[in-house]
């Protein structure tokens, strides 16, 4: 077993290899393949994400590991490193004024405007994380929609992170972490985990209405759309502006004329009006023409 002074040596010898080259280098792979701009201010940051996995790996320095990267055998280990890169902080009904406006506003539009038999919904929660997101648009859904049962309705919730889509499909929090969710809901929609004390899972009332996936915003999209209205939060912040741009060109391109664009707190959208107006707080709509 490691003793205390043979851990300090490895820490000591796996910072210095840690060089202002590995973090260029590391910071631009980042770059190319999520559009997540890191900057030299978060060089601790990027250390203690993926000095985890250096030591996981069994490597002796940060050199072995670009090196792992780089060769033919490290492509798929890319995604454990872009796993280790992303910061998932989220929560259930973040941005509460949010879900108001899709319950008081968007909800009764849809159903006011439904064709006859076209009782169909798409929404897409385009960097779910682990889920609070997309369960929170379902429990929107069931307290805006009166027979949900007899509506097309479905939720795509997506991210990069492979982790985080594993974990918001199986839905399972801690109780502490569905404190935001109104006490009628959480009783409906929740079940202690058979599995794991202290812990709440998502019931089929929930996840029937969301299918999950991978899905980088920067490659290519699956799926045909169009959507109601899509959650795009607190993700653009990671992106510059070239990629902002794109991405929100896209977004609108998926979404129904009308429908509506929520983005997160401190992220802004300066330069669409021709195609996107500001209907609320960080709420967009579609406008065409
Ligand atoms: C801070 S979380 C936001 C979660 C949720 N939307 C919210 O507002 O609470 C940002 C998420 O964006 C995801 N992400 C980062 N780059 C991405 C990309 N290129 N494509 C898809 N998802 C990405 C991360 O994996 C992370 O889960």
């Amino acid at each position: 077993m490691a003793n205390a002074a043979t851990i300090y040596e490895s820490q000591s010898s796996l910072e210095a290899s840690f060089t202002d080259d590995t973090f260029q280098f590391f910071a631009g792979l980042v770059y190319e393949q999520s559009g997540i701009v890191i900057g030299a201010q978060k060089k601790n940051m990027m250390f203690s994400r993926l000095v985890r996995r250096v030591r996981q790996l069994g490597l002796k320095s940060f050199e072995d590991y670009c090196a792992f990267l780089r060769s033919p055998g490290g492509e798929g280990e890319i995604v454990a490193f872009i796993n280790a890169m992303t910061t998932n902080l989220t929560k259930f009904f973040r941005e509460e004024h949010h879900f108001e406006f899709l319950e008081e506003t968007v909800i009764p539009e849809i159903i006011a405007n439904k064709g006859q038999n076209r009782r169909r919904l798409r929404i897409w929660s385009a960097a779910c994380s682990s889920g609070e997101e997309p369960y929170s648009i379902a429990i929107s859904l069931h307290r805006a929609l009166p027979s949900l049962g007899d509506w097309d309705a479905r939720i795509l919730a997506t991210d990069l992170d492979t982790n985080m889509v594993a974990r918001a499909a199986e839905g399972s929090y801690p109780a502490e972490a569905l404190k935001p969710v109104p006490q009628a809901a959480r009783h409906a929609h929740f079940l202690t985990d058979p599995h794991k004390s202290n812990r709440l899972v998502a019931c089929a009332s929930l996840k029937s209405l969301i299918t999950f996936r991978a899905l980088n915003l920067l490659g290519t999209w699956p799926m045909k759309g169009p959507f109601d209205a899509i959650f795009c939060r607190n993700v653009m912040i990671y992106f510059d502006n070239p990629t902002k741009a794109r991405l929100v060109r896209r977004l609108a391109d998926m979404l129904k004329p009308g429908g509506w664009l929520f983005i997160g707190h401190s992220e802004t959208l300066l330069d669409h009006q021709d195609c996107l107006a500001l209907r609320g707080r960080t709420i967009y709509q579609r406008i065409d023409g």
